[in-house]
């Protein structure tokens, strides 16, 4: 059993993250935002070294891309020099950086799926703050797996799964983007991929550090994405009529972010040297369908999950532990 340090814990993976270590028989100190600020370098430090973690799992971020490009000093602030903290900390501590990262490190110049050397090309502050955050980990000279994935959909928290359900409910046609080409990634097989490798990086033998491509195959647009949430939907009788979805190309489609046209990851790295399998996303649409369902009746979106009462965890020096699903207790 090892202790595990999860930052961004209450996050769409942050969250998954906690479950998936805790059923791995894990330790968690998880860190929700309001806990731990990954932007202040002396909490950071303290938080790492005070809760003698064996390693960090690094799931905050600034994701809203859209916003980033107007609140770009968050963006930085948390993409940027939050990892950079953690990395640092990791560093003094001796101990290694999981950290999650993005497709749009890359811009459309590839029309294949990106490997993990590949040049970077980030064309919106989401991406270019992401990909700084990137370097300043390479840079600070830790052990650590940066694991860029992309289009994340998840039983916790928003995504476009659960927006596409949600704006279904009152209108009979959508217009969706169908020129820009990713890999959808279910959050829970990311995230018991994320314990995987940090079982493997405990290893004293590992030695593969470095950047990681993990995503859901196959690749796909975000408008037959949104078809096939509608088809699953009708399937599972969880829509109340038929959902037409218009295909419009990107320049139809108002935003101040430019995304990249093709971001498509190639998995071969991380299947062969963690072993493992590369997730048939459609498989995971209808628990994903379940969550949203539950959180509309007002319930938990998974069954057996008691969110962490955080009422008395709201000064940055403390942190959550827990060892079992349920509430947790300060340390
Ligand atoms: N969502 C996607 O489609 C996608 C695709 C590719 C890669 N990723 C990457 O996946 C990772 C997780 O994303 P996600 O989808 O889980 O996003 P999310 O649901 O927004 O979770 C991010 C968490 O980080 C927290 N956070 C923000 N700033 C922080 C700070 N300064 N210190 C500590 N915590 C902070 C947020 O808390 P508040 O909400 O309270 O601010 C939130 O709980 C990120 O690295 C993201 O870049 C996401």
């Amino acid at each position: 059993m090892a202790q595990i340090l999860v930052t961004g814990a209450h996050g769409q993976v942050g969250r998954e993250v906690e479950l998936a270590l805790l059923q791995a028989g894990h330790r968690v100190v998880a860190a929700p935002h309001s806990a731990l600020d990954i932007t202040k370098p002396d909490h950071v430090l303290s938080a790492v070294l005070d809760s003698k973690v064996d390693a960090v799992i690094n799931a905050a971020a600034y994701a809203n891309v859209e916003k980033a490009e107007d609140e770009s000093s968050l963006a930085y602030s948390a993409n940027a020099l939050g990892p950079r903290n953690l990395a640092r900390a990791c560093a003094q501590a001796g101990i290694p950086l999981i950290h999650v990262s993005t497709d749009y490190v890359f811009s459309d110049r590839k029309h294949a799926p990106h490997q993990e050397d590949d040049p970077t090309h980030a064309e919106c502050i989401y991406g270019k703050s992401k990909l700084d955050g990137e370097n300043m980990i390479m840079a600070a000279g830790c052990k650590y797996l940066i694991v860029r994935t992309s289009w994340l959909f998840g039983r916790f928290g928003r995504n476009f799964v659960k927006i596409m359900l949600t704006m279904a409910q009152e209108r009979r046609e959508l217009a969706v983007v169908n020129d820009q080409l990713g890999n959808p990634t279910p959050v829970r097989p990311l995230a018991e991929a994320l314990v995987k490798m940090t079982e493997c990086v405990l290893d004293p033998d590992f030695s593969a550090w470095g950047i990681y491509h993990y995503c859901g195959y196959q690749p796909t647009s975000w408008d037959e994405f949104a078809r096939a949430v509608f088809a699953e939907a009708q399937r599972m009788e969880v829509l109340p009529h038929e959902v037409n979805v218009l295909s419009i190309s990107s320049s139809d489609f108002k935003s101040k972010a430019k995304r990249p046209q093709d971001s498509r990851l190639d998995c071969t790295k991380i299947q062969e040297v963690f072993g493992l399998t590369i997730p048939y996303w459609p498989d995971y649409l209808g628990e994903v369908i379940t969550a949203y369902v539950r959180e509309r009746q007002g319930l938990p979106p998974v069954t057996d999950y008691d969110p962490i009462d955080l009422s008395a965890a709201t000064t940055p020096e403390q942190v959550l532990v827990s060892n079992a699903p349920g509430p947790a207790r300060l340390s």
